[in-house]
């Protein structure tokens, strides 16, 4: 029986219970839902699944010491109780992250700085050389949590955060990056048994995370590398076989489509959905949404993030927003209709009840989520209380060609 440790995925506030649900689906123990994270049981394999198949975590943290402190001198004798030679070598580069939620302490910089001492303070003890320290590309990388005098330091065996999946050819440009994208879809409680459909779809994030979904395709076939790969207990036999394992793939037999007026942001999508290997599973056009009929089939959901006002002034919002609402009831109808925006003015002259209205955070930008079912005669259908992910993401039965790594 393999060794099990507590584990803490990260994500963002309002995607904690999704979070939940697919740690559940992957076979975690012992589920505690924090704020903005995750805790869990598990061993070397889930550490690395997690990382590999989680679509709504941001990092993945292992724990590896905690202690109490309540002054920076105290915090920094106890850090170099620690053998930090168990967790990395003179010659990887590091760096430290912190968090720092305690009146004890000054800034969560200070305190990261000093783990960084206490860390390569006790190499140059050891072996006469301090490590390097490189915030940029670290191998190995720590977090520090602060909380009143309970400080936990944990490795981050993500790395580069786990939003960055690989197959954005522009990455951190989008409003809506892969992991909300992802969120927000299995938060909708698309069950993958109708279209989906973007139809501002900008760089494509949405509708290619639905096609992930769709297809059962992990979200970590994209990345070149995670933190845990430079860590001493690395184990690339036990990655190679989460890499390769395709019981997760599906068939998927209804349309995912993606549209948008504007021949840059179709070019643009074409390429990130080109990068994720999808050009036969999404389809993007250009069409304006005004001018266009609804695509797809009726029972359809639709995710869109409208245009925010960048480009557009106060009054051109206010009725582009108007007339999104006009056209949503009149082309949509049979549609099941949800809507992500931060500018709250503008949603409001979307002129339609939301069923349901949802709050989400990315770091202080709060995305409010509406839903919108366009079913005729019938009441509105309420929001998927829990989200089912055996039924989001439903078992294949023909397994798929096995996946190589780059
Ligand atoms: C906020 S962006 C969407 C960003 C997108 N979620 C992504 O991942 O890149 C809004 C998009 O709506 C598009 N748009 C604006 N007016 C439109 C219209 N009438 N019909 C279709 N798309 C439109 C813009 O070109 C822009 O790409």
């Amino acid at each position: 029986m393999s060794e099990k440790f507590e584990i803490v995925a990260k994500t963002y506030q309002g995607l904690e219970e999704v979070l939940a649900g697919e740690l559940q689906a992957l076979g975690a123990e012992s589920i505690k839902v924090g704020s903005r994270s995750v805790s869990f049981m598990g061993d070397k394999e889930l550490l690395y699944k997690s990382n590999f198949r989680l679509r709504t975590a941001l990092r993945i943290l292992k724990p590896i010491y905690t202690f109490n402190a309540r002054t920076v001198e105290e915090f920094y004798g106890q850090a170099k109780k620690f053998d930090w030679s168990s967790v990395m070598e003179l010659n990887h580069k590091f760096a430290v992250d912190s968090v720092v939620d305690s009146d004890l302490f000054p800034h969560s910089r200070y305190i990261a700085l000093k783990l960084k001492d206490a860390i390569a303070d006790q190499f140059r003890d050891k072996f006469g050389k301090r490590p390097f320290i490189d915030p940029k590309n670290p191998q190995i990388q720590f977090f520090v949590s602060v909380t009143n005098d309970t400080c936990t330091i944990m490795l981050d065996s993500s790395g580069d955060s786990l939003h960055r999946r690989g197959y954005r050819h522009s990455p951190d440009i989008a409003p809506i990056n892969e992991v909300l994208a992802a969120g927000l879809i299995l938060l909708s409680g698309w069950d993958c048994k109708s279209d989906f459909i973007d139809p501002m779809c900008g760089s494509g994030t949405i509708a290619i995370e639905a096609a992930l979904i769709a297809y059962g395709i992990p979200p970590g076939v994209f990345r070149q590398n995670f933190g845990f790969e430079y860590w001493l207990d690395f184990d690339d036999e036990l990655l190679q076989s989460i890499y390769n394992d395709d019981s997760m793939e599906r068939d998927f037999e209804h349309h995912i489509i993606g549209r948008d007026i504007s021949s840059r942001a179709v070019e643009s999508a074409l390429l990130n959905v080109k990068n994720a290997g999808l050009l036969k599973k999404v389809d993007i056009q250009a069409a304006s949404i005004f001018e266009s009929p609804a695509p797809g089939a009726p029972g359809a959901v639709v995710i869109t993030n409208p245009p925010f006002g960048e480009r557009l002034k106060r009054e051109q919002l206010e009725s582009f927003y108007s007339q999104l609402g006009d056209c949503f009831k009149q082309k949509y109808t049979g549609y099941d209709v949800w809507i992500v925006g931060s500018n709250m003015e503008a949603l409001r002259n979307i002129g339609l009840r939301p069923s349901s209205k949802l709050s989400l955070f990315n770091g202080a930008q709060e995305s409010i989520f509406e839903h919108f079912p366009m079913f005729s005669g019938t009441a509105p259908k309420e929001m998927a209380a829990s989200i089912d992910l055996e039924q989001a993401q439903p078992r294949l039965a023909k397994p798929k060609a096995v996946l190589k790594r780059k």
